[in-house]
Order: structure tokens, then C-alpha cells, then sequence
């Protein structure tokens, strides 16, 4: 692998409940190459906002919430930094959209003055230069009449309109990294796949790496290079998504795919997987997912599965004692 654009080493980030600390997220570390689209996926509650959150350091003031481990962005520890130094990366070389716009553009402001506001923070333009930015981010992002709309607010923008706003917000500034939170989910699904391969187009034209979250594995398909699969705040696999497709590894990846809504159902939940993601405070201490899965074995609720290669490879990690084994015996 090439240099990676962002390390995140050993992410841990845990809750203050009533009974004690409870990570939500557990020793994740992930490489995200330049020039990459790594998609991070899982159900609902398995860490993936809490990751995302953690390595652009939103979590680390919020109160109750403790974040350990290293996120290395160039040569700097992103963890180490105070607060206003972060500042000046957010919204700059890090970026992040998150699942509702609504809640994420200010409804009372012109789209203009919102999408201008990052080059005037952090490129130091002034208003008129920022519209004029403005005006061609609202191009790049595919918004029809982009100088006319400039002075129009949130709400005179339909869903797809507002999320592409947002896109052009992220990238006012050319982040290296920006983070997606499942950005279409409120949209319908002919508009998500619409504004997913523009967020595509655009970052190999602009050459970003893009986490994308989704639970979505239709998305993962045709836009991921690699995809990390997460359950109970851990990373279980992570692999090529021509790789994790063909053959998956982890039972949970499996259940993933078969959980695949098909287009002649109307679902955008998965529905198939028996049971469901174990809150913070009651995760199994083996294995995470062994209480749903068809292959458990004594060893699984005994001994915390490592993430690891199967011999030989590199690139697919997988974190299951079954798995792992059986992979080992059959190239021995
Ligand atoms: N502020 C919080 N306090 C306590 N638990 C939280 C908080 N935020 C998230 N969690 C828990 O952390 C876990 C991971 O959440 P999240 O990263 O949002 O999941 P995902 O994005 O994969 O749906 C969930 O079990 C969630 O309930
Ligand atoms: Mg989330």
C-alpha cells in the first residue's frame, strides 16, 4: 500500500455509562490511501458514526467520552493536538457530511454565505470572493442556475439540491480526506445513487480519499475500492470489495450480503440478519457476534478473535476463530 493520507492507529472511544466506561468503538486501526474510496460498513450501532466522529476529533469535548490511540494525518497526531490547531484542519483537510442536511445547514442563512463560509475562515477570501467560489462549487456539485440560487435558502432546495449543497461545503476547501455518514439515507433511491456517483466523479477528479459510510451494500459494490465491515465497535473484516464480494470471510460479512434488499422489494433496512447488534454495556466478551452466528464454537465465547491475514495475504483481514482456522489448516 502507498502512503496512506490518514492512520488511524488503535481507535478506542468510550462512554461513561451509570455502570462504568463501555467502548463503542475498539482498537480500530484503518489506512486510507489518497486517491481511495474505503467504505465502512455494518448495522446500525456496530461504530462506524463514532469512528468517523472520533478520527475528525469531534468526540474528544464531548463530556462523558473518552478517545485513546493515534490518528495520523502527514506527520502530525491528530490526537495531540489542542482544539484550536484542530480547527484549523476541520472543514479544511479533513472533511465531513454528515447523514441530514437539513440539520446541518442553517435554515435562516443564504446557500451562498453557507457554502463561502469555509474559504473565509480558512482561505482568508472576502465575501465577494468566497460567492464567486461558491458559484463554481454549486457547479461542480451539478446545482442548475448555481449564481441565481446563491441567495435562496435551505429550504427552497429539494433533498437531493440540499445534500449536494452540503457536498460543495465539504469540499470548499480540497480536503485530502473527507468522511461521508451515510449522506444519502434521506433520500430516495434514485437520487442516492444519483449523488453517490457524483461524489465519486468528483473525488477521483479531485483526487481525496473518501470514507464512505453506508449499510448499504449495493453502494459498496459499485463505488468502493476497499470495504471495512464493523460489528460491536470492531473492525471483523476488511478486504478489496472485489475480494470481500467473492468471497467474504466473516460470517457477519456473509449475512451482509445475503441481506442485500433486491430491487423488487421495497426495504432499505436489512431485515435478514437474526437478532440484533448488542448495546455498549452488554457487548459478548469473545466474540462479538457469536451470539448470532451459525458457526460459533466453544472457542468463540471464550477468546477475543485477533483481526488477521490468512497466510500468505496481506490485504484480507478477518476477525473470526472459525474462519481463521480453517484457512490455516487448508494451506497448511
Ligand atoms: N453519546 C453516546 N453515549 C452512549 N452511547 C453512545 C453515544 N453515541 C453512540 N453511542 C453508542 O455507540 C454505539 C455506536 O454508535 P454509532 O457509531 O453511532 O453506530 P453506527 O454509526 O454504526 O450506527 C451504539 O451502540 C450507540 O448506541
Ligand atoms: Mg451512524
Amino acid at each position: 500500500m502507498a502512503q496512506p493520507i490518514i492512520s488511524i492507529r488503535n481507535l478506542t472511544t468510550a462512554f461513561k455509562l451509570r455502570s462504568g466506561w463501555f467502548p463503542a468503538v475498539r482498537d480500530v486501526s484503518l489506512d486510507v490511501e489518497r486517491n481511495e474510496t474505503l467504505c465502512l460498513v455494518g448495522e446500525s450501532g456496530c461504530g462506524k458514526s463514532i469512528t468517523a466522529m472520533s478520527a475528525m476529533g469531534l468526540m474528544r469535548t464531548v463530556k462523558g467520552c473518552r478517545v485513546t490511540g493515534e490518528v495520523w494525518f502527514e506527520d502530525l497526531d491528530l490526537t495531540k493536538l489542542d482544539e484550536h490547531a484542530m480547527r484549523t484542519i476541520r472543514g479544511n483537510r479533513l472533511a465531513m457530511i454528515f447523514q441530514e442536511p437539513m440539520t446541518s445547514l442553517n435554515p435562516v442563512l443564504p446557500i451562498g454565505q453557507q457554502v463561502g463560509e469555509p474559504l473565509m475562515f480558512h482561505r482568508g477570501m472576502t465575501r465577494h470572493e468566497a460567492d464567486e467560489e461558491a458559484v463554481r462549487l454549486l457547479e461542480l456539485v451539478k446545482i442548475p442556475d448555481a449564481r441565481r440560487r446563491l441567495n435562496q435558502y435551505p429550504h427552497q432546495f429539494s433533498g437531493g439540491m440540499r445534500q449536494r449543497v452540503m457536498i460543495a461545503m465539504a469540499l470548499a476547501c480540497g480536503p485530502d480526506v473527507l468522511f461521508a455518514d451515510e449522506p444519502t439515507t434521506a433520500l430516495d433511491v434514485t437520487i442516492q445513487s444519483q449523488v453517490l456517483a457524483l461524489l465519486d466523479e468528483i473525488r477521483e477528479e479531485h483526487a481525496f480519499a473518501l470514507v464512505l459510510i453506508t449499510h448499504d451494500m449495493g453502494v459498496v459494490a459499485t463505488i468502493a475500492d476497499r470495504v471495512a465491515v464493523m460489528y460491536g465497535g470492531e473492525i471483523v473484516e476488511l478486504a478489496k470489495t472485489s475480494v470481500l464480494f467473492k468471497s467474504p470471510r466473516h460470517p457477519y460479512t456473509e449475512a451482509l450480503l445475503k441481506a442485500i434488499p433486491r430491487s423488487d422489494q421495497d426495504t432499505k433496512d436489512l431485515c435478514a440478519i437474526e437478532g440484533q447488534v448488542p448495546p455498549i454495556y452488554d457487548m459478548p466478551p469473545a466474540c462479538r457476534f457469536a451470539p448470532r452466528c451459525e458457526l460459533r464454537e466453544e472457542i468463540c465465547v471464550e477468546e477475543h478473535p485477533d483481526l488477521r491475514t490468512r497466510r500468505g495475504g496481506k490485504t484480507h483481514l478477518t476477525r473470526c476463530h472459525v474462519r481463521n482456522r480453517v484457512s490455516r489448516r487448508s494451506a497448511a
